[in-house]
């Protein structure tokens, strides 16, 4: 039997800045951002949109009403939890209107989170064919002003519905995964912002590629040869070109033209969003199916996900016949198309904004969302609310 995704949508806050400007105002040559980097805009999450509110918007961007009656499993992929118990699976089940007799939870492993979340759901559709699962990547990312982490903090949420006879892409059971208990990122409790060493994080990311990528071929004996393209996290693009630059050493010219220009197609909106953390591997799939010209039929993609701490995993799947038909280009480019570039006094001020820790209540300014739109209306008496305008 197939399994794997047969639907595919991301949300992005209706805010964002410009990295030349933000390069300006911290007196750094702005190609350092543009190239050495790879991000063009970041995405800045206004205080009424998180985790939460986040992935209900990209569930509700593709959930229909058959899905809605199908689905039995939610899993929400994120490192930016609202609390320590309740699980942002179960506020996004609500939100999205699912069917009441479903399993919902969340999981943590830094950027892995929704990878987890889909291998997971493989194993539940193979045992119930005709169930659906709904997995979620979202959060934020922040490092603070300043900080070397900046131009790499971003805001997002992707959301995939699995099933079997997927209409976009089946995945293959093949994964390759590497655990080892290190410290290149983590947030500890009591903090809003990420400490990094950044630079051994870029090692790790690329030390576990390199491991899980030499068991992988191992397994499957397939090389680079066999694949399309090659999807990876993308904390920030110019990774990416790392990571595949590191694959492509030994590989013929033709295999590495290949994946390098498929590879450009894969960072068009993650070069729009920044680092959506766990969400950031799909939204990257998603810009090559949508970007790319319509692949081959039996294209095989290549999936990279990592995730700090750290978990690596390299897995694959095959695109199906007509997948175009599946994706939402238009809608997707008005969504990044549509937004509203913040001031810097505006991003600068908002950044630090956090809120309130103290068991004070607040009631959101609401007049910015449009209809359609879930969000978090109101803190009262230690509770969030959350609504769809
Ligand atoms: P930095 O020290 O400010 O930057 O930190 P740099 O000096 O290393 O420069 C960056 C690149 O810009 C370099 O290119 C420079 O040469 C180039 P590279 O050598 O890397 O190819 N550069 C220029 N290029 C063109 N024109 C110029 C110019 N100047 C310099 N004028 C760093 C950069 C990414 C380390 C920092 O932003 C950071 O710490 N970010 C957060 C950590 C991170 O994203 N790590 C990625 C791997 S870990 C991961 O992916 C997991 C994660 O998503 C978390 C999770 O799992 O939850 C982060």
């Amino acid at each position: 039997m197939n399994i794997g995704i047969d639907k595919i949508g991301f949300y992005a806050p209706d805010q964002y800045i410009d990295m030349e400007k933000l390069a300006e105002l911290r007196g750094v040559d702005p190609a350092k951002y543009t190239i050495g980097i790879g991000q063009e805009k970041m995405a800045v999450a206004p205080l009424h949109e998180d985790a939460v509110s986040m992935g209900a918007n990209a569930a509700l961007a593709i959930l229909d009403d058959e899905d809605r009656a199908k689905i039995d499993l939610v899993l929400f992929g994120t490192e930016s939890g609202v609390d320590h118990s309740k699980s942002g699976a179960v506020w996004v089940h609500h939100l999205a209107g699912i069917q009441k007799n479903a399993r919902s939870f969340e999981l943590k492993q830094a950027c892995y989170g929704a990878t987890a979340g889909l291998q997971m759901a493989m194993g539940h559709i193979a045992l119930n064919p005709d169930s659906k699962a709904l997995v979620i990547g979202a959060d934020i990312a922040k490092y603070g002003l300043n900080t070397a982490g900046e131009p790499t903090q971003g805001a997002g949420a992707v959301a995939m519905v699995l099933s079997s006879n997927p209409r976009i892409l089946t995945l293959d059971n093949d994964s390759a995964a590497l655990t080892k208990n290190i410290s290149d990122f983590w947030r500890p409790l009591y903090s809003d912002y990420a400490i990094v060493d950044g630079k051994y994080s870029n090692e790790s990311y690329l030390s576990f590629l390199k491991d899980v990528w030499g068991v992988y071929k191992e397994r499957t004996q397939r090389d680079l040869k066999d694949f399309e393209a090659v999807c990876f996290h993308l904390p920030y693009t110019k990774m990416a070109k790392k990571a595949l630059l590191t694959l492509t050493a030994e590989a013929s010219k033709e295999d590495a033209e290949r994946l390098m220009s498929h590879y450009q197609n894969s960072i068009i909106y993650n070069k729009q969003l920044g680092n959506v953390y766990t969400g950031s591997l799909y939204l990257s799939l998603l810009s090559l199916l949508e970007q790319a010209p319509e692949l081959k039929q039996e294209s095989r993609i290549g999936l990279y996900s990592y995730g700090s701490g750290a978990v690596g995993e390299f897995f694959s799947g095959v695109v199906q016949p007509d997948y175009k038909n599946y994706v939402n280009k238009g809608k997707n480019e008005a969504l990044l198309n549509t937004r509203r570039e913040l001031t810097m006094d505006e991003y600068e001020e908002l950044l630090e904004k956090a809120l309130p820790k103290d068991g004070s209540n607040i009631e959101m300014n609401t007049e910015q969302i449009v209809e359609g739109k879930a969000y978090l209306a109101a803190i009262q008496d230690n509770l969030r609310k959350y609504a769809v305008k």
